[in-house]
């Protein structure tokens, strides 16, 4: 895992350094210390405190306006905070002009120069940065190569495809060797399927490069496959930083429960406590959930439950062991490819569950009439109190 800064060739990739320990000699590690940003007194960003290791690829999420891009102009020094501090490796930012922040950036509005070749775009970064020519020669190559650009070298960018131009944006970003490289949506116009061979891409390449990430995207799927940590913004603020196995499977309220994944919440109040086992009553019926906070009888609470954890299952069948069965009509069937999704009308509101294809699900159609159930440690308790 030495020498990481290097750029290497792909044979010689070095593992995938999952620790957040930073490791000797890492740089490209960000601090944002109380970092706010106000446009006519209205917060873009609000007071956001993060700590990201060297070497950690991290996603920015949430929804337009959330201050994602905001945040990477902070960092890339395009834009002056209002209050607080940026620091990389420990070095505060403030006097250092964007130019010299040695970042490489793969934003939407910086796009590739169109009337330079591929070539000329990636040799950029090097020339503006004095780089010998035969040493800049060699650079280009591997970083062409890595992207498996070189190629179509003499092109230009109108002569190439939304996944190609990416890729050498990529190289041009990659290719000067900054241990920091920020990314703004850069994959939001690519279809699917080339979204997913990109997604893959800069992967290896972190793998490859051992370089901090900060991704910013408003793609769940994305952050999460993506990441080692994801932080979700709502308004200008960081609602909550984690793994994104972690932010997925607790998520800290119910925002951030609905925006890293389909979610289905079922509004009721604390009946009964037992331990760490709550009887919450809803419209729906009672729904048990297992919770290590500390609750109330008569706390006014939403039950989440996330689709792939509802089962669906012909009315009256018994076996299994459901802590739920709630009765309803399939209102809609979406087919997609290894799922199916329901939408079951329950009466007060709506469910949604999504049920793996296989031979022993059964299937159901619209007008059915089914049972949904889940178990209760997929159930998690969020406080709507006011107070
Ligand atoms: N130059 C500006 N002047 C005034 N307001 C701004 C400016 N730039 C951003 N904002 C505001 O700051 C907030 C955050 O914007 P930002 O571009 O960071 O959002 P975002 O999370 O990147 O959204 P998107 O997903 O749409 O790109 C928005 O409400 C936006 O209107
Ligand atoms: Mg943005």
């Amino acid at each position: 895992m030495n020498n990481i800064l290097r750029i290497q060739p792909a044979a010689a990739a070095p593992a995938h350094p999952t620790s957040r320990a930073p490791l000797a000699g890492r740089t490209g590690a960000v601090e944002f210390r109380g970092i706010t940003k106000r446009y006519a007194g209205v917060a873009a960003v609000d007071d956001v405190s993060l700590q990201i290791d060297a070497g950690e690829f991290v996603s920015l999420l949430g929804p337009s306006g959330s201050g994602k891009s905001t945040l990477l102009m902070l960092l890339a020094g395009f834009t002056e905070p209002t209050a607080g501090e940026i620091l990389v490796d420990g070095r505060r930012l403030d006097q250092v002009p964007p130019n010299r922040r040695n970042q490489g950036l793969v934003f939407q509005s910086y796009a590739l120069f169109p009337h330079m070749t591929v070539q000329e775009n990636v040799a950029f970064p090097l020339k503006a940065r004095g780089f010998p020519a035969d040493k800049a020669r060699e650079l280009i190559e591997q970083a062409l190569r890595r992207v498996r650009m070189e190629n179509l070298a003499q092109r230009y960018p109108s002569q190439l495809s939304g996944g190609q131009q990416q890729r050498v944006a990529l190289a041009r970003a990659t290719v000067f060797d900054p241990p920091l490289i920020l990314m703004d949506e850069s994959l939001s116009a690519l279809d699917r399927k080339l979204r997913k061979e990109m997604q893959v891409e800069i992967k290896d390449l972190h793998h490859e490069l051992g370089k901090t990430i900060i991704y910013v995207t408003h793609d769940q799927e994305e952050a999460l496959t993506m990441s080692d940590r994801v932080v979700v913004l709502q308004a200008g603020r960081v609602a909550q930083v984690g793994r994104p196995l972690d932010v997925y499977e607790t998520p800290c309220n119910p925002y951030v429960a609905g925006f890293v994944g389909e979610a289905n919440f079922i509004d009721g109040a604390v009946n009964r406590i037992n331990g760490t086992q709550l009887e919450i009553l809803t419209s729906l019926g009672v729904v048990h959930a297992v919770s290590t906070q500390r609750w109330r009888i008569g706390a006014k609470v939403t039950a989440m439950v996330r689709p792939e954890a509802c089962l669906v299952r012909v009315p009256g069948r018994t076996g299994g062991t459901l802590d739920a069965s709630i009765s309803g009509v399939v209102s809609q069937v979406a087919f997609l490819g290894d799922s199916h999704q329901y939408h079951i009308d329950t009466g007060p509101q709506s469910l949604v569950a999504k049920v793996a294809r296989s031979r022993q699900n059964d299937l159901f159609a619209h007008g059915d009439q089914v049972e949904v159930g889940f178990h209760r440690e997929d159930v998690r308790v969020f406080s709507t109190d006011e107070s």
